[in-house]
């Protein structure tokens, strides 16, 4: 196949969703349809669990399995699919929020009943920052939940998204009988006897048609030609540049445990959805075409062998093939490395590969070369953008307790802020090392992985902060940043690449010192 079709094959995507709204259970019903699983079950969620946060076996056995299923790739239709996988725990969001760089579009789960949650905001936030195709699917329907229209409202106000239904439901709950397919103009109904078969499918250019009440019986029929109307009447049709930009999100319906709506879902997908994108570097534009092979670094798995310093680091190639055995260069390192076993993905086995394409996941075994964001080129210096650092919500200092063991300490951390685990950051003032973290389960996390892996141990101190704010002056050398550097002093850290950040000790004090000091701009995430 030429190297063109091979792009134009691929179709890299997440899914995002707050924990439990269906995520694992679509995942597995599209890894069913493509014939990568056999049977329902197979995909193990790697959730935390509640009450977990103690376990630390549970934490390493998540770990084992969410290298597993990190990436999950399959053929549907002469397709290559590519599912990268998002945690949903919101400790983990860092995690999701770097994924999200790697992908070419999302499908985004809404649970019926619960609507739209707070970790779906979020991520679908990040998602329209940067204009990634977004595909909506409304989850379990063969429960109670909100009004469609309600939902589709909900969607639009609280997510920012213009919406266009592809399907909607008939019925709901105990009287769901199936979906009318807007896309490809046809009904599919649910069995008769249970929900867990689809009984038939009845092309239905048009719905006035009487053999509707046949079907779905007088009511349903009268309803869904109203609701039809109507969502002709208020959505626009599909567009597909308006789609591919960001700036219309088609929506299906259906419920992925009883495999219902998902095909739908994956034929209209894998038509839509877009191959692999350009993607902007700072220096300029890479196209997927170009002949020389790059890519970039957005997730490190590290030490899974305790025994064995593994690390996994998961590329994304963005331009031309990538070749086992072929020195690329590190970018930020300025050396040729090779790599004689590159892992790709298959369902949930890796295997090595002679060959990437661009959209492709490959994993490289890594002695330490290589932290999150790092580019691999033929021999062009580029960098990547796009991979930033949010301000994290929790601060603790991390000190030694052991002074035995304090260079396995400095390596141990060094390594996980590699992996992208937390934050580590200097205070000006003392030198002193302070941990940032999205959620508090990591630093237990990180206190078990440190003693386990490293041999290291550390305690805690608390330390009061509200949010890390990159610093940036307008100018340098006027006296309003002296000032303030010397004002703030106390306050000052550097971050692991050496930028200058406000730790700011509550919203007040921030707005406060964003007042008084004008011409310095503040940012929650370290790319401006
Ligand atoms: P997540 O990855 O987004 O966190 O969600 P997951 O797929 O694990 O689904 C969360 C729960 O919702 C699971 O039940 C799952 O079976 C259920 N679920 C998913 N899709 C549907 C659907 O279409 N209809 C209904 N009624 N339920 C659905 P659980 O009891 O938490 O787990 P399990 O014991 O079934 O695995």
């Amino acid at each position: 196949m030429s190297f063109n079709k091979e792009i134009a094959r691929r179709r890299t995507f997440g899914i995002i969703s707050h924990p439990d709204a269906g995520k694992t259970t679509l995942t597995e019903k599209l890894l069913l349809f493509g014939g990568a699983i056999q049977e329902a079950g197979a995909v193990k969620s790697h959730k935390i669990k509640k009450g977990a946060t103690s376990d630390f076996m549970e934490i390493e056995r998540q770990r084992g399995i969410s290298v597993a299923t990190s990436v999950l790739a399959f053929n549907y239709q002469n397709k290559k699919i590519n599912i990268l996988d998002t945690p949903g725990h919101k400790d983990f969001a860092e995690d999701t929020f770097r994924t999200l760089t790697a992908v070419d579009s999302v499908i985004v789960v809404i649970d019926v009943a619960k609507g739209v949650e707070e970790q779906t905001e979020k991520l679908v936030e990040v998602c329209r920052m940067r204009n990634i195709p977004m595909i909506v699917f409304i989850n379990k329907l063969d429960r109670e939940g909100k009004d469609a229209f309600d939902l589709l409202d909900e969607v639009e106000q609280k997510l920012g998204l213009k919406v266009c239904p592809m399907s909607f439901p008939i019925g709901m709950g105990y009287d769901f009988q199936g979906i009318y397919n807007l896309w490809e103009r046809n009904i599919r109904l649910f069995g008769e006897d249970n929900k867990q078969r689809i009984s038939e499918t009845i092309e239905f250019e048009d719905l006035t048609h009487p053999d509707l009440e046949k079907h779905i019986g007088e009511k349903a029929a009268s309803s869904l030609r109203g609701d039809i109307e109507l969502v002709s009447e208020v959505y626009p049709n599909f567009d597909q540049q308006a789609y591919t930009n960001g700036t219309l999100q088609p929506v299906f319906f259906g419920s992925a445990l009883n495999n219902f709506g998902v095909k739908e879902l994956l034929d209209c997908f894998i038509e839509i959805a877009p191959p692999p994108r350009p993607k902007t570097s700072e220096e300029r534009v890479v196209l997927p075409e170009e002949e020389k092979f790059s890519g970039f670094v957005f997730k490190i798995h590290a030490n899974m062998d305790p025994k064995h310093r593994d690390r996994l680091a998961f590329i994304k190639i963005v331009s031309g093939t990538f070749k086992r055995n072929t020195p690329y260069l590190h970018v930020r390192h300025n050396k040729k490395l090779k790599f004689s076993s590159p892992n790709a993905f298959f369902a949930e086995k890796k295997e090595i590969v002679d060959e990437s394409f661009p959209g492709d996941i490959v994993g490289l075994h890594d002695t330490g070369n290589f932290k999150i964001g790092d580019t691999l080129t033929e021999g062009e210096k580029i960098h990547f953008k796009g991979i930033p650092s949010f301000s994290p919500e929790h601060f603790r200092y991390i000190n030694n307790a052991d002074p035995l063991k304090s260079k396995q300490l400095a390596k141990g951390i060094d390594q996980l802020m590699d992996e992208g685990v937390a934050q580590l950051f200097v205070l000006e003032i003392n030198n002193r090392k302070a941990i940032g973290t999205v959620g508090a389960l990591q630093f237990e996390v990180i206190q078990y992985r440190l003693e386990h892996e490293y041999g290291a141990s550390c305690s805690y101190e608390n330390l009061n902060v509200h949010k890390a704010c990159w610093v940036a002056p307008e100018d340098t050398s006027n006296a309003e940043y002296k000032d303030f550097l010397r004002v703030k002093s106390k306050f000052l850290a550097r971050d692991k690449q050496g930028q200058l950040v406000f730790f700011a000790d509550s919203m007040f004090s921030l707005q406060m010192t964003q007042q008084k000091y004008p011409s310095i701009r503040f940012h929650a995430t370290s790319e401006f």
